[in-house]
């Protein structure tokens, strides 16, 4: 089939792409600042995606079967820094590519956070939970899954997915690249050991995506993580391990949330996410830790700090 995929160059975005031409899929993927190649591609096109007639005519020109949408500002501090740029990522642009997908009637496959969450629960938050989001990203998230599902109840489908692992284009994205790009920069990353996420790899994901696109019976909300409920600080320790690096080498400073009240207020304590509605109705599986760290490379911009080492 072919799928319109909306930011292409993300973490996420560019798993996807592999994953789907893998499959056998042609994938036409936007970029917006990134400027490099990327793997899995029949199209590359770069696309303000702020701009809703510039997206309407990328999304008709491709006539797509499924649009998936990777697109975001995913950084919550980003959000609180230009709230008007979020709204236009996070919930107008779903809002638009969900009536865009009801138009041409083509699956449209959305992601949202474990942040709809507030994370004061020490269970796991099942899809039809209360969602009560404690900052603006996670205020953004939960209206655009309302917007969406509103504009194509038949079509949508939405994964809230939990913090992400993995490999990204840049190679400074996710948390083991931003660690050891820490380490390699002489700093000390601070972690808290009583803040407790269930990361999935990115690569995982796209699997779960890739899967959505050809299951159009699956619609509505529904979570996936991995198997794992893991504290920053003991996420931070495995990494190190399986870099095969010491402590002298890559420091960690243990940090209790009630050190940082003004960080902490800002974060969830703990969104652990039960998942019945994925696992065991697709055929890609959930993650252990071990399995996220077996997929990890060393990213570019600290190659040549760790080979040295
Ligand atoms: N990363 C996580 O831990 C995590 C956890 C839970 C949920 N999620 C959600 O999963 C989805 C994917 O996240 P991610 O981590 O893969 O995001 P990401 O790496 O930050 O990628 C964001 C993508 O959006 C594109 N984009 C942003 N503004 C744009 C604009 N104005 N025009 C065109 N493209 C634009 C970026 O393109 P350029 O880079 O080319 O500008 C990039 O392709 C998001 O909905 C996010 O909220 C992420």
């Amino acid at each position: 089939m072919t799928v319109f995929l909306a930011g292409a160059s993300g973490l996420v975005g560019s798993a996807f792409a592999r994953a789907a031409t893998r499959r056998g899929h042609r994938v036409i993927g936007t970029v917006g600042s990134f400027s490099g190649p990327l793997e899995g591609l029949a199209r590359q096109i770069p696309v303000d995606l702020a701009d809703p007639a510039a997206t309407t005519s990328a999304v008709l020109d491709a006539f797509p079967e499924a649009i998936v949408n990777c697109a975001a500002v995913s950084v919550p501090e980003q959000c609180d820094a230009d709230p008007a740029r979020a709204q236009a990522l996070n919930v107008d642009l779903p809002a638009l590519l969900a009536r865009l997908a009801h138009h041409v009637s083509a699956r449209f496959v959305h992601l949202s956070s474990e942040q709809v969450f507030d994370g004061t629960l020490r269970t796991p938050y099942a899809p039809g939970d209360a969602v009560r989001p404690i900052n603006l990203y996670g205020r953004q998230k939960v209206e655009s899954e309302r917007l969406v599902h509103a504009a194509a109840p038949d079509f949508a489908v939405t994964v809230r997915a939990p913090l992400l692992m993995g490999n990204s284009p840049g190679g400074q994205r996710s948390l083991h690249e931003r660690l050891l790009a820490d380490w390699a920069a002489g700093k000390t990353p601070r972690l808290f050991t009583d803040e407790f996420r269930q990361p999935c790899t990115a690569e995982n994901l796209a699997e779960v995506l890739l899967e959505l696109c050809e299951r159009p019976d699956l619609r509505g909300v529904h979570h996936w993580a991995g198997t794992e409920l893991l504290s920053r600080f003991e996420l931070g320790e495995r990494l190190r391990a399986h870099f095969k690096l010491t402590a002298a080498q890559a420091p960690l400073a243990a940090v209790a949330r009630a050190a940082v009240p003004e960080l902490a207020a800002r974060r969830q304590a703990c969104l652990a996410l039960a998942c019945p509605s994925l696992n065991g109705k697709l055929k890609t599986r959930a993650q252990t830790l071990a399995d996220q760290l077996g997929e990890l490379h060393v990213p570019p911009p600290v190659r040549a700090w760790y080979f040295s080492l």
